[in-house]
């Protein structure tokens, strides 16, 4: 597996693979990889002749209190990871090479409406930095394809519609939450965890479960659904951001009348900030 840093270097590379004719997949990370990363590689190698894996902790997507210093940082485990599952190439830019004039004058990208509620809503700032490294990746890979979790939805939902409005020529890919055995979703945060919050976690997808049992047997206020759900979830010691059940394709809150509905949750364990959804 090829190792780049420099942007010089990596445009090299794309022409190569363009003048032969390649088709390229592109998994951006922030590194820390575990299966779920992994599976989406698995995923672009499927969809394409190359596939090239970014890992690069985005500043401008961590809010000042937010564990951006801490998050970890596991570069060599990482490319054996990579290597194993047949990555062609890992780019691993400095914040300095991707951000050279500092935050505060960076050109950014801000997709409207999707980013207002849940997520957007605590973390002032947050898809805004998504959305402008991804649109830089993009501008530096140019790949045909992008492959991205399931389990971040709104992200997903997010990127789907930059990509339409600003007409660039990629194909994003969806790919489904891989969960530990008892339901977790697989995340880097997972990590920061003690032995008893790992214990606790797979409640906040238990709970989820059974949202999607009570919206399918026609329970129908889903105001007092979710408020029930929060109960249940500080019972076993989360503090809920939000637990939101919302129309699939604009994320407001959806209705009883809505009919693609999807329940999107974030709650902290100590200090750690977990977030799930499930489709109902
Ligand atoms: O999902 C992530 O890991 C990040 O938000 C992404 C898409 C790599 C952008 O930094």
């Amino acid at each position: 597996m090829l190792m780049i840093q420099d942007i010089a270097q990596l445009r090299a590379l794309i022409r190569q693979w363009r003048q032969a004719g390649e088709r390229i997949a592109f998994v951006p990370t922030m590194g820390n990889l575990h299966q779920g990363h992994l599976q989406l590689v698995d995923t672009a190698k499927q969809h394409a002749d190359r596939v090239i894996v970014s890992i690069f902790v985005n500043p401008m997507q961590f809010g000042a209190n937010e564990d951006l210093d801490k998050y970890p940082r596991t570069l060599e485990q990482d490319c054996q990871g990579l290597t194993e599952h047949g990555a062609d190439a890992v780019f691993t830019p400095t914040p300095a090479m991707i951000y050279p004039r500092g935050l505060d004058v960076q050109t950014f990208v801000e997709v409207p409406l999707l980013g207002d509620y849940h997520c957007g809503a605590s973390r002032a700032g947050h898809f805004r930095g998504v959305s402008t490294i991804v649109t830089k990746l993009f501008n530096l890979v140019q790949p045909d394809i992008a492959c991205f979790g399931q389990k971040d939805y709104q992200q997903l939902a997010i990127i789907r519609q930059m990509v339409a409005d600003l007409s660039m020529p990629i194909e994003i890919i969806g790919v489904p939450t891989i969960r530990a055995e008892d339901g977790l979703a697989l995340s880097s945060r997972n990590g920061y965890l003690t032995a008893e919050q790992r214990a606790t976690a797979p409640v906040l997808y238990r709970t989820l479960q059974w949202m999607k049992q009570q919206l399918n047997q026609g329970f129908s206020d889903l105001r007092a659904l979710e408020q029930q759900a929060k109960e249940q979830l500080a019972a076993s010691g989360f503090k809920a951001d939000y637990i939101n059940i919302s129309n699939r394709q604009t994320l407001v809150p959806a209705t009883d009348t809505t009919t693609a509905v999807v329940i999107l949750a974030a709650a902290a364990l100590g200090n750690t900030r977990l977030i799930d959804n499930i489709e109902a």
